[in-house]
């Protein structure tokens, strides 16, 4: 196991190009199994995540080639021809809850599929009622046994209904949406999830010859057809990632631009960037971050979509560490997403947890190195920027959380002058 070991502080500058959106990429790569082509996707991250998907798509039976460009990213070329089952066992799910993305496109195909439930993770139950409540409007049925969902569609074909989910759901909406864009007749989506990751697979599915109004709001209109095209798509840049960097830029100090950068999806972060003293210019498809002399503190709410996003809490409450007096920040997404305090505590860090909205008593230069330890995706990049602000040496373990979703972080965070290296943890 993979250590990150880091000598702190000190400014970054520079430039960085942003890699392709690991939540964009997993439901569109499981979307190619909606028609028997041969399809190109560009620009897929390299992930440990993208790994699991890979096991998942051979699993099913297509055939992947993956060509790696010279710095970031890969081109995956799928064959899903020869898809003919749609059972993924329990071994391929528990790595990558996102696996269960891929009943969707095996029931839009196969008419049945049989998949192990994920269980719950570290930030919280996240049960996956919202996305089978929506399988069974298009007139699935669904037996559960052993951990596993059976599910089936009666003539081997969903038919399109009217759903409406009763809370927002990102990972339920995608499913949802390719499990219709084939189904007869027409669906209506209420409520749905207006994320930029799912207006991508809409378009993505729309080249295919998907017919779908309104993705990009909270009402979606799908009129079923009988066959899809093949997919030729290039993931669109993480607003995860660039947004992780900026905030590390603003915490850090220094002055980092970042081309092909989702701008359009990153407008409250920039907001709040710009509220906590940043000087934040967009120039096209760049974002340039100025760090301030001081930081200014900041309280948010996370919300869905176009609200500040769950996944920038983690490293926003790094940032709010080191700002001059105190800042509120409330988590509604999840209801167990304040992993990262007890270990930026061990770092000296100062904070007073109530359910589900955080303190933080900001106080410049605060942090101080220690030996702390990852336990989800984003609070991992939490602690990697509070190891890069804090004085002395830090070491994060358990990095395989942050490998899932930051392509080669260290690589970017070294090139703009971060002193942070991967070490074999002993
Ligand atoms: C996706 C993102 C994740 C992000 C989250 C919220 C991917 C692969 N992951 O996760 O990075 O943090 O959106 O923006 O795209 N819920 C239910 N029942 C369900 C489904 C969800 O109660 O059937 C609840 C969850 O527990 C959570 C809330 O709904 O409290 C939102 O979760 P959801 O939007 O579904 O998150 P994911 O799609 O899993």
């Amino acid at each position: 196991m993979d250590k990150l070991v880091i000598q702190g502080p000190n400014k970054i500058q520079g430039n960085l190009t942003a890699s392709g959106s690991k939540n964009a990429a997993l439901p569109i790569l499981f979307a190619t199994i909606l028609s028997d082509e041969k399809h190109l996707v560009k620009n897929v991250p390299c992930l440990h995540d993208m790994e699991s998907t890979l096991k998942m798509l051979l699993h099913f039976g297509a055939h992947v080639n993956q060509h790696f460009e010279a710095t970031w990213g890969s081109r995956w070329t799928i064959d899903t021809s020869r898809v003919t089952h749609g059972n993924a066992p329990y071994d391929l799910i528990r790595k990558m809850r996102a696996s269960f993305f891929s009943l969707g496109p095996i029931l839009g195909r196969l008419g049945k599929g049989r998949v192990s439930l994920p269980g719950g993770c570290a930030i919280g139950a996240r049960p996956v009622d919202l996305h089978l409540m929506a399988f069974e409007k298009l007139g699935a049925t669904i037996e559960q046994s052993g951990g596993d969902v059976d599910i089936k569609a009666p003539g081997g074909r969903l038919i399109g209904n009217k759903v409406r989910f009763p809370k927002i759901s990102v990972g339920a909406t995608e499913n949802l949406i390719m499990a219709a864009v084939t189904a007869k007749g027409e669906t209506l989506i209420e409520n749905a999830a207006a994320e930029p990751e799912v207006r991508y697979l809409s378009e993505a599915l729309m080249s295919m010859g998907a017919k779908i109004e309104g993705h990009g709001t909270h009402t979606i209109h799908i009129q079923g057809v009988d066959k899809l095209g093949a997919l030729n798509y290039s993931i669109p840049s993480d607003r995860i990632e660039v947004g992780t960097y900026l905030i590390a830029t603003q915490l850090l100090g220094g002055d980092v631009t970042i081309a092909d950068a989702p701008v359009e999806d990153l407008e409250i972060l920039i907001l709040k960037l710009r509220e906590s003293g940043a000087t934040v210019d967009v120039v096209g498809k760049s974002v340039r971050l100025i760090a301030s002399e001081k930081i200014k503190p900041v309280s948010l709410v996370t919300e869905a979509f176009p609200g500040f996003a769950t996944d920038l809490q983690a490293q926003w409450v790094a940032l709010m560490t080191h700002a001059e007096g105190e800042s509120l920040i409330e988590e509604t997404i999840f209801e167990n997403r304040f992993m990262h305090v007890p270990e930026l505590i061990r770092m000296g860090g100062k904070y007073s947890v109530e359910g589900s909205k955080i303190k933080i008593f900001g106080k410049p230069g605060v942090l101080r190195g220690a030996p702390v330890m990852a336990t989800d995706l984003r609070a991992s990049a939490s602690l990697v920027l509070a190891g890069l602000a804090a004085q002395g040496e830090s070491s994060i373990r358990r990095i395989y959380h942050l490998d899932r979703g930051y392509e080669s972080m260290e690589l970017k965070l070294r090139s703009l002058g971060a002193r942070i290296e991967r070490r074999q943890d002993d």
